[in-house]
Parts: structure tokens; C-alpha cells; sequence
């Protein structure tokens, strides 16, 4: 009979919306990286073609900032320093290529400047710490940078909080790891960023203090919703409604050939 056959489609557009649902939420960059084109961070060696490519550039130091903004907004909402594996921190460094290559900014750079493995959690990141509980159980809750570095950042403000991440890094991290150094100094920034200044990371001063990149970022809250969740419609909500339409199709025409045989 066709009509048992009703129940058996729901199944079929069921599974496989599932099916294809998971691999590409996993593979989801979580960060927003609308912010690159929208601060002014203008450094013109990531612009001349004459540059020497190489790790240790200025371009490659305004690149990993820009970056660690968004790992800052990663922290800030999910707690969590690094990204959860390689695979994400791939999807991350190609969206941010993306951004990077709507302002024209040649392509290679990400890849010279910017190491997925690096960004992925992993207990041997500056002493082990990988949430901002780890955070509070090594650090604590009242260090310097809560005390500098909670309001305005400008002019000497951004001296003494500068000061504050210097000593707190130095003094309650690297414990354990003395060749830690650049890995618990970026911890120390996305906390600062992430969590403990006030006007967060719209303001221009934690762009400008913090990371060290001359600018505002504007507009953080007029994103449009496309525009806010243009990565999850991208890799999840596209690609599954594809699939989906398709699964649809087939197990249709499955049925029909099937009523078809029936009658
Ligand atoms: C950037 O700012 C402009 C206006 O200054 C705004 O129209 C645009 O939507 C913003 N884009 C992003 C990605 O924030
Ligand atoms: C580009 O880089 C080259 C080599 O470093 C330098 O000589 C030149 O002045 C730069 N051009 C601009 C426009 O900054
Ligand atoms: C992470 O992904 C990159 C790019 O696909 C790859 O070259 C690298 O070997 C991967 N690392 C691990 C630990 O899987
Ligand atoms: C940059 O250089 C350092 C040390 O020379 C190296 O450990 C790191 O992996 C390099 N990063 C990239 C993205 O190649
Ligand atoms: C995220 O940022 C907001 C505003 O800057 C702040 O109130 C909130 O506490 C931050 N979240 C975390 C987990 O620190
Ligand atoms: C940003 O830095 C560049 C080069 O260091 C400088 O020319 C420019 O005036 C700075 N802009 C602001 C707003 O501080």
C-alpha cells in the first residue's frame, strides 16, 4: 500500500538530514571574522607585493592579532581559549583568509603567518590551560589585569594594563614552561580581551592597546542575522537543505516506482 509508505519518507529525509547535519556542524568555524573589515588596521607591508614573506614580519604580527581578536570573541562566548580541534582551526584560518582576501590582501600571508595546530587546545599550551576555569584555579580571579585593565585603555591606561598582562603572565604563568613565553603572553590577551575589559571588543581600545592593530571596530551589533550567522547558514544550514531536497527526490521517486510496481 502507498500510504504505509508515507512514514518510511519521513524516516529517509530524517536520517540523512542528520547525517549530514553532523560532520558540518563539526567542521563549523565558531568565530565571526565580520570584524576584519570593519577596524582599521591598515598596515601597509601585508599590502606591498615587495615584502619579504616570512614568519617573522611585521605583517605576520598584525595577521596573528587580528586573529586573536576573534579568538578573543571565541573565549568570550564559549569560555574556551583555543578551538575545540584541527579540523575547526583549519575552517577558521580559511575563513579568515576570506575576510582578509575581500580586502585584497594576498592570500599567502594566513598560511605563512598563522599554524592550525597552534590554535588548538591542548594541555601543553601555557601550562595547561585551556578554559578560563583553568584560568581562575592557576591565576585566580583578582590579578593586575583585573585592576588595569577593566575600563579605558588609552594613554597611560594602556601603559599600566600593558604592564599588568606583562607581570601576570610572568609572574602566575610559565611555571611550569619556561619556553611558553609567546603562547601564555596570547592567553594573557584573549583574557584581557575576552573577559575582562568592559567595552569588549567593539571598543577601540583593545584593538588598538591589547593587540596592538591602530583602530575602531564600528558596527559590531548592526550585523544583520545573515550577516551574524552567515558561516552556520554557509556550512550547516545550506549544505543540509541540499542534501535534504535531494533526499527527499529520491526516496519520491523510490515510492512512486514502488506504487508504480504495486499497481
Ligand atoms: C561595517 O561597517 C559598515 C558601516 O561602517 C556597515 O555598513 C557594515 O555592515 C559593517 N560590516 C561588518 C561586517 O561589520
Ligand atoms: C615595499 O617594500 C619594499 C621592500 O621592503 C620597500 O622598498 C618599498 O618602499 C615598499 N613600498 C611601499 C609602498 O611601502
Ligand atoms: C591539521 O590540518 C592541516 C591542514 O589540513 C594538516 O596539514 C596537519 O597535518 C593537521 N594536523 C594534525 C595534527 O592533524
Ligand atoms: C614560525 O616560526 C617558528 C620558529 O621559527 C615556528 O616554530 C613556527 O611553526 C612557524 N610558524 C609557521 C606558521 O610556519
Ligand atoms: C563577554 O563580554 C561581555 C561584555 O564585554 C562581558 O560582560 C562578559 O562577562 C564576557 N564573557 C565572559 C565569559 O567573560
Ligand atoms: C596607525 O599607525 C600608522 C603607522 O604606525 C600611523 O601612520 C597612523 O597614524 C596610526 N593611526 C592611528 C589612528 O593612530
Amino acid at each position: 500500500m502507498p500510504s504505509s509508505n508515507i512514514p518510511l519518507l519521513t524516516i529517509h529525509i530524517v536520517s540523512i538530514f542528520s547525517l549530514s547535519i553532523v560532520p558540518l556542524m563539526i567542521l563549523a568555524c565558531p568565530i565571526n571574522f565580520g570584524y576584519v573589515r570593519n577596524i582599521t588596521w591598515y598596515d601597509p607591508t601585508c599590502f606591498n607585493v615587495s615584502s619579504i614573506i616570512s614568519n617573522n614580519s611585521q605583517c605576520c604580527h598584525t595577521i596573528k592579532s587580528l586573529f586573536s581578536l576573534g579568538l578573543a570573541q571565541h573565549l568570550n562566548v564559549s569560555s574556551m581559549f583555543l578551538l575545540p580541534d584541527n579540523l575547526t582551526s583549519v575552517s577558521c584560518l580559511k575563513d579568515f583568509q576570506v575576510e582578509l582576501a575581500s580586502l585584497e590582501v594576498p592570500t599567502h600571508w594566513v598560511s605563512t603567518c598563522l599554524d592550525p595546530e597552534y590554535f588548538v587546545s591542548n594541555p601543553s599550551f601555557c601550562d595547561g590551560i585551556e578554559s578560563l576555569d583553568d584560568w581562575f584555579r592557576i591565576v585566580g580571579k583578582k590579578t593586575l589585569i583585573n585592576t588595569f585593565c577593566k575600563d579605558n585603555l588609552f594613554d597611560n591606561h594602556c601603559i599600566n594594563c600593558l604592564s599588568a598582562i606583562r607581570i601576570t603572565y610572568r609572574s602566575k604563568l610559565m611555571l611550569i614552561d619556561h619556553s611558553n613565553e609567546e603562547s601564555c603572553l596570547l592567553l594573557a590577551q584573549l583574557y584581557t580581551a575576552g573577559s575582562v575589559n568592559i567595552h569588549g571588543l567593539e571598543s577601540k581600545d583593545v584593538a588598538s592597546c591589547i593587540f596592538d592593530l591602530n583602530g575602531t571596530i564600528t558596527n559590531m551589533h548592526h550585523h544583520s542575522f545573515f550577516v551574524k550567522h552567515k558561516y552556520v547558514f554557509r556550512y550547516v544550514i545550506l549544505p543540509s537543505t541540499l542534501l535534504m531536497v535531494f533526499g527527499a527526490w529520491f526516496s519520491f521517486m523510490d515510492w512512486g516506482i514502488k506504487k508504480c510496481k504495486i499497481m
